[in-house]
């Protein structure tokens, strides 16, 4: 049987054939920075990112995710340049990715169309539509998913009141088995307003501290084999027994 390319490796081949470079998860202790983590896009060496992607192992952590899954509907808010739009339609190939981007510079409101055309051009099933989340979710889930989600990707506004805004607006489209994906959680210390939105309507929500953003996965019913995710990606009682206990919780004493 052929070997099939990872969806990594044909990520950065796709941007690479429209003319672009990108660099992601450059090690902060040698990069001496931890500034180039997240997912940027050049021309040439020149920096062109508006609105960061998400880093490669976030990439492999969705990639995973949707091995345990069968995603049809997906929904994202937050487009930027198109990385994690791209990234779920590789790694979903029997499903319909959507996503708003309110594209408010011109960096992100050109990657709105150019999306949408690399997309095309790769036979990936990829809507990009420009509004504003949460306004405009409701609309585009009827128009585009026939108003069912089987997982959404929050990664727009980065603040407590739009995260609960969002999650708000998205679980009418939900189903028992929806997974929400909230990325940035721990970095931009939005734990306080996910919680708050889970807490209105309550819903199991996990963190995964093996995420470089601290990405939160929400669901009523995670799906068969996600209890070796979560001991993968740092959301299980050993994280939290070093958390708590620091090197001490799996360092024996000399
Ligand atoms: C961090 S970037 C998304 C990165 C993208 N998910 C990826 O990994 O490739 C955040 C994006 O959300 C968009 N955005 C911010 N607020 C929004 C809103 N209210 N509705 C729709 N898009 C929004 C920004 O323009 C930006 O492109």
């Amino acid at each position: 049987m052929a070997k099939s390319k990872s969806v990594a490796l044909r990520l950065f081949e796709i941007y690479k054939k429209n003319g672009f470079m990108l660099s992601s998860e450059l090690e902060p202790e040698y990069m001496k920075t931890d500034k180039f983590v997240f997912t940027r896009l050049y021309i040439g060496h020149m920096n062109q990112t508006y609105h960061l992607g998400i880093a490669m192992r976030e990439i492999a952590f969705l990639e995973s995710l949707s091995s345990l899954a069968d995603f049809k509907n997906i929904f994202i808010i937050g487009n930027s340049f198109g990385f994690s739009t791209l990234a779920l339609a590789l790694m979903n190939p029997q499903a319909k990715v959507v996503a708003i981007e309110i594209g408010m510079e011109p960096f992100t409101e050109k990657w709105i169309e150019a999306t949408n055309i690399i997309a095309q051009a790769e036979g990936l099933n990829v809507k990009v539509v420009q509004g504003s989340s949460p306004d405009n979710n409701a609309e585009i889930i009827e128009r585009e998913l026939g108003g069912s989600i089987d997982f959404a990707f929050v990664d727009g506004l980065h603040t407590n009141e739009a995260v609960q805004k969002d999650f708000d607006s998205l679980r009418p489209f939900g189903h028992e088995r929806t997974i929400y994906g909230f990325h940035d959680v721990l970095a931009h210390k939005m734990v306080e307003g996910l919680s708050a939105a889970v807490g209105r309507n309550p819903i199991p929500t996990q963190i995964f501290f093996a995420t470089p953003s601290g990405i939160a996965l929400a669901s009523a019913a995670f799906p068969e084999g996600f209890d070796v995710f979560c001991d993968l990606y740092g959301s299980n009682s050993l994280t939290q027994a070093i958390l708590q206990k620091g090197v001490a919780a799996v360092v024996p004493a000399a």
